[in-house]
């Protein structure tokens, strides 16, 4: 009897635990469990619990007008928990994935109540990116243009090609922050619309394909790419380098503005030390124009 006692409450307990209340919200976002009474009553005690470890994150003692929230065992509910005291109903501002998890609300009055809130987060998701893939072998020859859609850092994502609006190909991931691609090959002539779509279970965001634009004509050979990189990365070095130079040239200038008079002299002392500064360099190593600069003034 007992034994059988034991079974059953032990399998109200587990489904309570599975059957809890499913609250799904984008990071970022406020949730609000809702403890669905319209007032507590007097002498009635809640409190809001969390994780594994139910650690304590909330308390109301009515009759005591406490009101309570905490920052939780690590710190991660701290200025994130507001507290409604008419009901008792918790709402997690600025929500992470860190606050994702099982919640629960225990209420002790005449007889104690217990409700769970299963919260899942989910990351903002970004707009997928299309690109053409020169590398593919079909993309040099036939009247084919290879596509790749991709996108970086995300998790519990499926990424789809659609034609219209059937659904061509998806990959899914359920991992944490990976880079998911899929490719898709068109012929140039297709008139259809295409689109790339990213989604979790609550939102989505799409990238249309224009098959004009993209598939244009294929970049330069990777081998050549780099090589244009690097003459370019060289010559923007150069260029940098002179304009470095001038610009410091043109500060010393001002350094020693203020000490003279007119601009005539400003110029000519600009001239004179630059000079100076030259041949002395090559007797002395170190750089000495501070010390040279009273010297200047005095002629
Ligand atoms: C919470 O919800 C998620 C997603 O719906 C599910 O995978 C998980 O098993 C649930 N956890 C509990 C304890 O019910
Ligand atoms: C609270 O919600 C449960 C179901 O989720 C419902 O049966 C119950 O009547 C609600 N209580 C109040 C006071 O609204
Ligand atoms: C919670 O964090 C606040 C700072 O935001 C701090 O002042 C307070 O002492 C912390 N409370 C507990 C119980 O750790
Ligand atoms: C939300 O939380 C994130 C991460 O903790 C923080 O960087 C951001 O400043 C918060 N935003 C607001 C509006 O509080
Ligand atoms: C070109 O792409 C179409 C699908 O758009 C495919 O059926 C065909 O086999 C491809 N042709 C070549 C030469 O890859
Ligand atoms: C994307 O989300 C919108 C609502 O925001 C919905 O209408 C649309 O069907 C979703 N698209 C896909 C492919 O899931």
């Amino acid at each position: 009897m007992c034994h059988k006692l034991f079974l059953f409450c032990l399998c109200c307990w587990s489904l309570t635990g599975v059957f809890g209340d499913s609250v799904s919200v984008m990071e970022g976002d406020s949730v609000t469990l809702y403890n669905n009474v319209t007032e507590l009553h007097e002498g009635e005690h809640t409190l809001w619990k969390f994780g594994a470890e139910n650690s304590r994150i909330a308390k109301t003692k009515k009759n005591k007008q406490i009101f309570s929230t905490y920052n939780g065992t690590d710190g991660r509910f701290r200025d994130r928990l507001k507290l409604d005291d008419q009901t008792g109903s918790l709402t997690i501002t600025n929500i992470t994935t860190e606050h994702a998890g099982v919640y629960q609300l225990e209420i002790s009055g005449a007889h104690l109540t217990t409700r769970i809130f299963n919260v899942s987060v989910y990351a903002r998701l970004p707009v997928p990116v299309v690109i053409r893939d020169c590398s593919s072998s079909s993309s040099s020859s036939s009247s084919n243009c290879s596509l790749v859609c991709s996108a970086v850092n995300v998790g519990h994502v499926t990424l789809s090609w659609y034609k219209g609006n059937s659904l061509l190909s998806s990959i899914s991931v359920s991992d944490l922050s990976i880079s998911l691609s899929l490719p898709l090959e068109v012929e140039y002539q297709d008139k259809n619309t295409y689109s790339c779509v990213l989604n979790n279970p609550i939102s989505n965001q799409t990238q249309h394909l224009d098959i004009t634009h993209l598939c244009h004509t294929c970049a330069v050979p990777p081998v050549s790419v780099s090589l244009t990189v690097l003459i370019s990365v060289g010559s923007l070095l150069i260029v940098a380098a002179v304009g470095i130079f001038f610009i410091c040239r043109k500060c010393r200038k001002i350094d020693k503005e203020g000490k003279f008079e007119t601009r005539e002299d400003e110029i000519t002392y600009a001239e004179t030390t630059f000079y100076k500064r030259n041949t002395q360099k090559t007797k002395v190593k170190e750089d000495d124009h501070v010390e040279y600069a009273p010297i200047a003034l005095r002629r």
